[in-house]
Parts: structure tokens; C-alpha cells; sequence
């Protein structure tokens, strides 16, 4: 596997599901994209779009409902620790599906992040020092 064409190919896609692409880098990759946004108090983006992700996954009908409030109250209600960036009509409709939830409650919500970190964070990570210096570590292998 071409350690240097996973790093310069790599869309945020890959790098955060380590999806096509199961090569040790690309697992480094994704915890440096999640420190580079720690660095800037993004991360909660990233962290929600993850728990979205295992939600989906592991769906199942006796334990949704106290994984998908466990979302809500940590990510989307107007007081949540980690709010994400939605506007208040997509939070209403997360409300009101989560009152009975279903594996793609979140759905909307979750491609509205996810195309924030790739138009926003993703473009700024990749002109990082934090990047330049893991393509850098690449090169070198
Ligand atoms: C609400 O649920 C529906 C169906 O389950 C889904 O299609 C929609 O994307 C969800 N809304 C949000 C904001 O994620």
C-alpha cells in the first residue's frame, strides 16, 4: 500500500471512517485531524459526526432511545457541552425525531456537519503545520 498517496488522496471521508483505506496512516491521520480541531475548539463536529456514525451502526430498538438522547443532550439542545453548529430549525426537527428514534434520526443533521468539516475545518487543517508535518513523517517511510 502507497503510505504518500493515502495521505495526499485522502478525503475527510477516509480519514475519519479509516474506510477504503485500512493502512496504519490513515488511523494516525484522523487522530491528528481530531487534535489539529481540539486545537481550534472544533471538535465537537468531528465527535458528533462519530457518534452518528456508531449510532447508525449499532442500532438496535431496545437501546436507541437512550443513545440517541444521550446525543441530544450532549450535542444538539441549546445548552449542550459540546453544540454543535445547526440552525434551530434542523435542532427542532432532531427534537422531534428523537421522540421516537430511528437508525437515521440524525441523518440530515449529520450530512450538515459533515460538509461543514469538509468545506470549513478540512481546507484549514490541510494548510496546518499539524499536516505539513504527517506528510512530512509520510515522505519519510
Ligand atoms: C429526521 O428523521 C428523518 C427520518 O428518520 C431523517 O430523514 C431526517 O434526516 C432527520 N432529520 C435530521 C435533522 O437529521
Amino acid at each position: 500500500h502507497d503510505h504518500l498517496h493515502c495521505w495526499v488522496c485522502a478525503t475527510l471521508l477516509q480519514m475519519v471512517k479509516g474506510s477504503h483505506c485500512f493502512c496504519s496512516s490513515c488511523a494516525a491521520g484522523r487522530l491528528v485531524f481530531e487534535n489539529y480541531l481540539r486545537t481550534e475548539y472544533n471538535d465537537e463536529n468531528l465527535l458528533f459526526w462519530l457518534a452518528c456514525e456508531d449510532y447508525k451502526t449499532n442500532y438496535c430498538e431496545t437501546e436507541t432511545n437512550v443513545d440517541a438522547q444521550r446525543i441530544y443532550r450532549e450535542f444538539v439542545r441549546v445548552d449542550a457541552p459540546r453544540q454543535i453548529n445547526i440552525d434551530f430549525v434542523t435542532r427542532k426537527e432532531i427534537r422531534e425525531n428523537i421522540s421516537h428514534p430511528g437508525p437515521n434520526c440524525f441523518d440530515r443533521a449529520q450530512r450538515l456537519i459533515y460538509s461543514l468539516m469538509e468545506n470549513d475545518c478540512y481546507p484549514r487543517f490541510l494548510k496546518s503545520e499539524l499536516y505539513k508535518a504527517l506528510l512530512e513523517q509520510a515522505e519519510r517511510k
